[in-house]
């Protein structure tokens, strides 16, 4: 069955765990209202989902993408080091709280560690993962064009728009906010 965001047989509990939120919620030193923070995370969470309905990328991938990218920022500005060190931090958790074969992690931590080096070519769930990432740049006023994304699913004039409303108006995602029990009331609505 698909829902809005994809495959409901994909159980996003059985990689994002509620043990797996706390720890980067932990780890995550910005604040729940950070520009780069929970609400953004699910944003590209739900982006990611969308577009891997059309790419195929692995599910589980990009939802921990989504979850721990930019959990080692340290600031809201340039932060050139947190792509590697949230990388390192997602590689130690594996197998204590979620569990990623090889090729998987792999994939993870180039997603992570690469991803806002403005590079297009790679791996189709490591540019889903880069593609989510930058359709929710509009929060932060700046508006990708479609040379910028990696994917055909990305640069679709519909997913374009959906996902770029949403990233200006600083959108609550809603489904995946509440799933990751998180308050919904986090992400205010400018
Ligand atoms: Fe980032
Ligand atoms: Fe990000």
């Amino acid at each position: 069955m698909q829902t809005q965001f994809g495959d409901s047989s994909f159980r996003f509990d059985w990689v994002i765990s509620p043990a797996l939120i706390d720890q980067a919620l932990k780890r995550f030193s910005l604040g729940m209202y950070s520009i780069h923070g929970p609400c953004h995370w699910a944003r590209v969470y739900e982006n990611g989902m969308r577009l891997a309905q059309s790419t195929g990328a692995r599910l589980d991938v990009v939802a921990l993408f989504a979850l721990s990218h930019d959990v080692c920022r340290t600031n809201e500005g340039i932060d050139r080091q947190h792509g590697l060190e949230s990388a390192k931090w997602i590689q130690k958790l594996n197998g204590k709280y979620f569990h990623l074969d090889e090729e998987g992690m792999d994939l993870l931590v180039r997603a992570i560690r690469y991803h806002s080096d403005g590079l297009i070519h790679e791996d189709v769930t490591v540019q889903t993962c880069w593609d989510a990432d930058r359709l929710d740049l509009a929060r932060v006023s700046i508006f990708p064009t479609p040379e910028r994304l990696c994917t055909t699913a990305a640069r679709n004039a519909d997913i374009l728009s959906w996902a770029t409303e949403r990233a200006f108006r600083k959108v609550p995602a809603f489904e995946t906010l509440k799933q990751w029990g998180l308050d919904l009331n986090t992400c205010v609505v400018e």
